[in-house]
């Protein structure tokens, strides 16, 4: 990271910078964008009031890494531990398990996984892409006290949207990218479901892959 970065604990003061953070990586909405840039659905730059006030009810989640003199960066939100809202959204359905991933990781029944840490979206400005600091915001974040018991650490990740009239599918290569060269596994799948409120309204399908990664390859 050198000395031109710092990734540390969000405060209320950092709201405005992840906000704008978010609003770099939204799609445009008009046609598929580059699928290597990566993306977010939501559409955060006409509702700045509502995503402020989401930042900022759970700031405490949030870590950003911030370059000295021009600000915040990057950011994203980790749950907590055996979060029982959590558990009960990626241990039950709506997903495919791959036995033959699963089996590979040693995890024979799902329900039986823990502690887990959940690692929620990760933005970086794109300006500030390729240079590892979406792994190191992941390092950090499995540093903090109540990370040291975690055994895994669990995301979502949006891999394809399939907007209603337009002819192709987009998959987020970033997202997959990132998250394979940190050792995420993808043991998971949801069938497509629908997505409302996303910068192209309300049609449109996403299939979501749900990937874990043993926590002992990321602590340094
Ligand atoms: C995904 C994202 C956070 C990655 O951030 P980053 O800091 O640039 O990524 P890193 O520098 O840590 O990249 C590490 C590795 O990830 C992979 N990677 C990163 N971007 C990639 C891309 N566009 N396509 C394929 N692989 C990619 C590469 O293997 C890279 O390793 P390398 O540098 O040895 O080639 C960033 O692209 C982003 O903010 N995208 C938009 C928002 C998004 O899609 N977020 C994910 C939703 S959960």
């Amino acid at each position: 990271m050198g000395e031109c970065f710092s990734i540390r604990q969000a405060t209320v003061d950092d709201v405005d910078g992840i906000y704008n953070v978010f609003c770099s990586v939204q799609l445009r909405g008009e046609g598929l964008d580059d699928p290597e840039k990566g993306f977010l659905l939501s559409d955060y730059k006409n509702n700045p009031g509502f995503y402020k006030q989401q930042i900022e009810d759970l700031i405490e989640e949030y870590i950003v890494c911030e370059e000295q003199f021009s600000g915040i960066v990057a950011a994203f939100r980790g749950g907590v531990l055996d979060n029982p809202d959590f558990n009960n959204g990626w241990k039950g359905s709506p997903y495919e398990w791959d036995t033959e991933m699963l089996e590979g990781l040693g995890i024979i029944d799902v329900d039986a996984v823990g502690p887990v840490g959940r690692y929620y979206t990760t933005a970086v400005h794109p300006e500030f892409r390729g240079r590892r600091i979406a792994g190191k915001m992941k390092r950090f974040f499995l540093q903090s006290d109540e990370m040291r018991i975690a055994e895994y650490v669990v995301s979502t990740i949006v891999e394809e949207i399939f907007v209603e009239g337009l002819p192709q599918s987009m998959k987020n290569m970033a997202s997959i990218g990132s998250n394979s060269k940190l050792g995420a596994v993808k043991i998971g799948q949801s069938s497509r479901y629908r997505c409302t409120k996303t910068v192209f309204g309300d049609n449109v399908e996403l299939i979501v892959g749900l990937y874990i990664t043993p926590v002992n390859g990321l602590r340094e």
